[in-house]
């Protein structure tokens, strides 16, 4: 194989940057990440580390003309349910997909319809007596528990979900499971941190009984006067969205994983072990095997066709073929994620009415001391399937990507975060 100039790419990126549109805008900068997001009630109930802020799908739908009531909304990432929330007190109908059965959980907390009975409920909750309970640690298979959380504090989580399984209200006890699942990270000896958990450095003595009751109490007050159309929220991999009858949307508005080996299921190990959504390691390698291509404990041995090749990505694949990655898989996960996005681009293309929109916000990454530009790939993508792209907003330049950024050199401003818009 003759080896690739890493220059050439600067002038493919330049050209593809012109053709799409492509300006700075640092008034998202803040935007498209969840720093924004901390006083903004029932989106602020847990701290979602890959979520954008809802005051950038507010703005962008007013500035596409895509925030009239009725109009449907469709999220195939929904993450935080930061869009579908969002969907929701804008009077609109909204769809989405979520993988990680703890996110979509939440989801479905926030974005339920409750009467006020039930939100008082919720607020008279007891949080029980404590009572010692035996080798509390013993019914998780989870390595780390331990390291996790002191044994008293556990007991007393084991002791709130005992009594919160005896409340026959399922909607009641659907928000105080999702008030205990929020709260678990901050009572543990464990922050989100990067890609997975990180040991704190300041342990601070939270009490989940009473982490609980402030919860239960703002939550509850956060809801009052929430009700409108629920968001339709399917737990399955949005690669599947073809098995499920959905309306045509007026806009899909989403953020994938982005392609940096960051594994979305590491960073939510506590709720996922402690709130049961897994019981065993087996459990959970099938649910990363399902999920978007991202990271290496993906299906990275998925065999695919060459649909979603274009000559840039042709031309990225064998550069980075011809370097020595700190992981070599990291080619064909590319490879991968790219014939997934079109997957997902294409069906959600077909869904789309005349005249709607696709929006998408994502951030680069970096291989073999190049840039990788998902946003400008993405779009490719889109207008090949038939989206005629109308400009992608670059608002930040990223902070964490992968391991490779040492020696970026002028390919540094294409590690970035963008929202790149299109219209069918
Ligand atoms: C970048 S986050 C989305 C954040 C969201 N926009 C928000 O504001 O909260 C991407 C989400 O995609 C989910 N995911 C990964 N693979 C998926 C798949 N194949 N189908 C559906 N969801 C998936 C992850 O669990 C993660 O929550």
């Amino acid at each position: 194989m003759l080896s690739i100039n890493k220059e050439s790419f600067f002038y493919d990126y330049k050209k593809l940057d012109k053709r799409f549109n492509l300006s700075w805008d640092r008034t998202y900068e803040k935007l498209v990440n969840f720093s924004q997001t901390s006083d903004i009630p029932i989106h602020n109930w847990f701290y979602y580390q890959e979520g954008f802020s809802p005051i950038l799908v507010t703005r962008i739908l007013s500035k596409l003309g895509m925030n009239k009531p009725g109009m449907v909304v469709f999220d195939p990432f929904a993450g935080s349910g930061t869009t579908l929330l969002t969907a929701k007190k804008s009077g609109m109908k909204s769809y989405g997909f979520e993988l990680n059965p703890f996110s979509e959980y939440m989801i479905r907390a926030k974005t339920t319809n409750y009467s006020k009975e039930e939100l008082d409920k919720v607020k008279k909750f007891k949080v029980p007596k404590f009572s010692k309970i035996k080798r509390v640690y013993d019914k998780y298979e989870l390595s780390i528990i331990k390291n996790l959380f002191d044994e008293e504090k556990l007991i007393k989580i084991e002791l709130l979900k005992k009594k919160i399984s005896l409340v026959k209200n399922e909607k009641v006890k659907m928000l105080l499971y999702a008030d205990l699942w929020s709260i678990l990270a901050q009572v543990s000896n464990y922050r989100k941190g990067g890609n997975g958990l990180k040991r704190k450095r300041v342990m601070k003595d939270y009490d989940p009984f009473v982490e609980f009751n402030l919860k239960k109490n703002k939550m509850s007050d956060d809801l009052q006067n929430k009700n409108g159309f629920e968001p339709h929220i399917i737990n399955d991999s949005c690669l599947n969205m073809d098995h499920y009858k959905l309306p045509k949307f007026n806009l899909s508005f989403f953020s994938p994983p982005y392609a940096n080996c960051f594994d979305p299921f590491e960073v939510y190990k506590i709720e996922l072990w402690v709130g049961e959504f897994v019981k065993s390691y087996d459990e959970l390698r099938v649910k990363r095997k399902t999920a978007l291509t991202s990271n290496l404990n993906a299906n990275i041995h998925k065999q695919i066709d060459k649909s979603h090749r274009t000559e840039l990505l042709d031309k990225i694949i064998d550069y980075l073929s011809s370097k020595r990655l700190w992981d070599m898989r990291i080619v064909s996960m590319l490879d991968i994620y790219f014939n997934e996005m079109k997957n997902v681009l294409e069906m959600i293309f077909s869904k789309t009415k005349k005249g709607g929109f696709c929006v998408v916000v994502v951030g680069n990454s970096a291989y073999g001391n190049l840039s990788i530009p998902t946003d400008l790939l993405l779009a490719e993508l889109g207008q090949k399937i038939g989206f005629k792209i109308k400009q992608i907003i670059a608002a930040r330049n990223n902070e964490t990507s992968s391991q490779q950024h040492s020696n970026l050199d002028k390919y540094s401003e294409y590690l970035r975060e963008s929202i790149v818009i299109m219209k069918k």
